[in-house]
């Protein structure tokens, strides 16, 4: 299992997520068996202008690696400007091109998935970057701009001309957002007519949904986005699929606890308490969806969560009485 000459241990990816995929998300991750994470989406304009806040995207550890970075942007001097920063600054193993994008504040400036609507443009953009980046380079699409312009298998040959080392596929168009479902049918059997590998993304939630759109798609990667939150063992359990072994049980109420711990504690160490906090008001509660109770948390950390020390009583509190 390759990608470029890059080596990974298994066929599960996390997925890009902006504003969840952060350095400490992906280590926590890791560990339940993902085979190569992405960082969010990183503008290239941010990292030419050494914004500080966009130096932060680009941070990763040994613990994360293999690791791609994301950048996304519409102009090939930006990020031919960020690659070469990239490459004398951070250590990641592959760089990968966003394409995939729908919002508009995005989509308006030519970059994410605006780039599906001129794809002959997008080949020089991408046969270019290809050419000055000393890591691989993998792209992530979407079917199409919209229900009329379905042009991902197209898109994809492109991109395999150009000279890229995978092709991820989020199963929606640009006008569907994250609406309606993933359409794995739209690139039956596509993984088979590509040089690059294919990556299948779009409603990972369990791993019934993985070895479906692995299936018909016949792709070689499934990457996992929202389906990994709160529930890292869905990653263990499609890696036990694919090797044909049995699955472990959904987490109890105290092992998921003990993954809200351990992910909190990781939060608060990388970004401080204050921000921490404000993100794990969003995240957490994932971790307790589907038992019983859950809405009750859900307000109570979404609503209140202030500071770390009201988070680990209120954790403690539920191991101890062994319900929500
Ligand atoms: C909150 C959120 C942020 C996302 N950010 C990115 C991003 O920065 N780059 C990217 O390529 N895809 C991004 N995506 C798309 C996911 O990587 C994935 O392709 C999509 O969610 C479909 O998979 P899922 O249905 O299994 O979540 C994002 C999705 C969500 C929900």
């Amino acid at each position: 299992m390759k990608i470029g000459n890059i080596e990974l241990n298994s066929r599960v990816i996390l997925g890009p997520m902006a504003g969840v995929t952060s350095l400490p998300y992906r280590e926590f991750m890791k560990e339940f068996g993902v085979g190569l994470s992405y960082s969010e989406m990183i503008s290239d304009c941010g990292i030419s202008y050494k914004n500080k806040k966009t130096e932060r995207y680009c941070e990763t550890s040994k613990i994360d690696r293999p690791v791609g970075l994301q950048i996304f942007g519409s102009d090939l001097r930006m990020a031919l400007n960020a690659i070469e920063w990239l490459e004398k600054n951070e250590e990641y193993d592959i760089l990968d091109l966003n394409f995939g994008c729908p919002v508009q504040k995005v989509t308006k400036t030519g970059a994410g998935s605006a780039w599906l609507r001129r794809p002959e443009e997008m080949f020089e953009y991408v046969r270019s970057i290809v050419k000055a980046s000393s890591k691989p380079v993998t792209a992530k699409i979407r079917l199409g701009w919209d229900e009329n312009s379905i042009n991902c298998e197209h898109v994809a040959h492109l991109l395999d001309e150009a000279g890229v080392s995978m092709i991820t596929i989020h199963c929606r168009t640009t006008k569907q957002g994250y609406s309606g479902s993933a359409r794995y049918e739209e690139i039956k059997g596509l993984g088979e007519r590509l040089n690059a590998p294919l990556c299948v993304s779009g409603d990972i939630f369990t791993v019934e949904d993985a070895k479906k759109a692995m299936e018909i798609t016949k792709a070689s990667y499934v990457m996992v986005a929202r389906g990994s939150l709160g529930n890292p063992r869905l990653i263990t359990n499609i890696n036990r699929m694919i090797n044909g072994e049995e699955l472990l049980p959904e987490p109890t109420l105290n092992e998921s606890i003990e993954y809200a711990k351990t992910f909190s504690k990781k939060m608060i160490e990388y970004f401080g308490e204050r921000t921490a906090i404000m993100q794990l008001r969003g995240l957490l509660p994932h971790f307790f969806k589907g038992f019983p109770g859950y809405k009750k948390v859900r307000a109570e950390i979404s609503q209140h969560l202030d500071n770390s020390d009201t988070l680990f009583k209120m954790l403690d509190s539920i191991q101890n009485r062994q319900h929500l």
